[in-house]
């Protein structure tokens, strides 16, 4: 722990953020969203002609980390990626539409949330349907690769401030793994 870690912000905060010039509330999670789209190509697929686990935590993490970075104004790292289900196997030549956006902000580190939708495969057949979900941590870092602040996230909608609320419970949960995990280590 570095010093000054040790305060944490637990509230969504009060104040009214500045908007940017292009009227997106700067510092909101609406600023760090991000969506992208990608098509699963041969190669990405394996022998049932689904798409790769390893593949979809790829892009998963790439998606997120632009959010994390867009929110913090420079370099995050993954510190940590919450527990996987892959609800619904995505087919070779469907498209993959990846959300993701920063739900929490805390000293140094970031939760991004994130959602996986997979996109019919033209046949009408199947239709768009959410694939998987996650959450990922990410920390801010400067040059060193030491963690620095970020600034605080301002939850505007009412679903924003549910999913920021959700995110302080969910942190707690991973700071008592993290702590258990660093103990057993000893
Ligand atoms: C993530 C990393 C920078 C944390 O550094 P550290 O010296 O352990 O820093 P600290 O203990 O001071 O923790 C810094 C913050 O990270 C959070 N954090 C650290 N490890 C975490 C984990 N496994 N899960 C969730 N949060 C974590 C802490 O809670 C703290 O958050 P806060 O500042 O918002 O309160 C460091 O462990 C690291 O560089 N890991 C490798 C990252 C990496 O290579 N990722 C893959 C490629 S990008």
């Amino acid at each position: 722990m570095l010093p000054g870690i040790a305060m944490k912000r637990v509230g969504a905060p009060k104040s009214t953020p500045k908007s940017t010039p292009k009227g997106t509330p700067k510092g909101t999670p609406e600023a760090s969203r991000v969506e992208t789209a990608q098509l699963v190509l041969p190669g990405l697929t394996n022998v049932h002609g689904t798409i790769f686990g390893g593949i979809l935590m790829q892009w998963i993490d790439v998606a997120a980390a632009i959010a994390a970075g867009r929110h913090a104004g420079g370099q995050v790292v993954t510190a940590s990626m919450d527990r996987l289900h892959f609800l619904e196997p995505v087919h070779l030549g469907e498209v993959v539409i990846i959300q993701a956006q920063v739900n929490y902000a805390a000293r140094s580190s970031m939760e991004v949330g994130v959602r996986v939708f997979a996109e019919g495969r033209g046949d009408g057949l199947l239709g768009r349907r959410q694939a998987t979900r996650a959450y990922l941590t990410f920390v801010a870092v400067d040059g060193e690769g030491r963690p620095r602040e970020v600034p605080p996230l301002h939850p505007q909608t009412a679903e924003e401030k549910r999913r920021f609320q959700n995110a302080v419970r969910r942190r707690s949960v991973r700071l008592r793994e993290r702590r258990a995990m660093k103990r057993a280590n000893e």
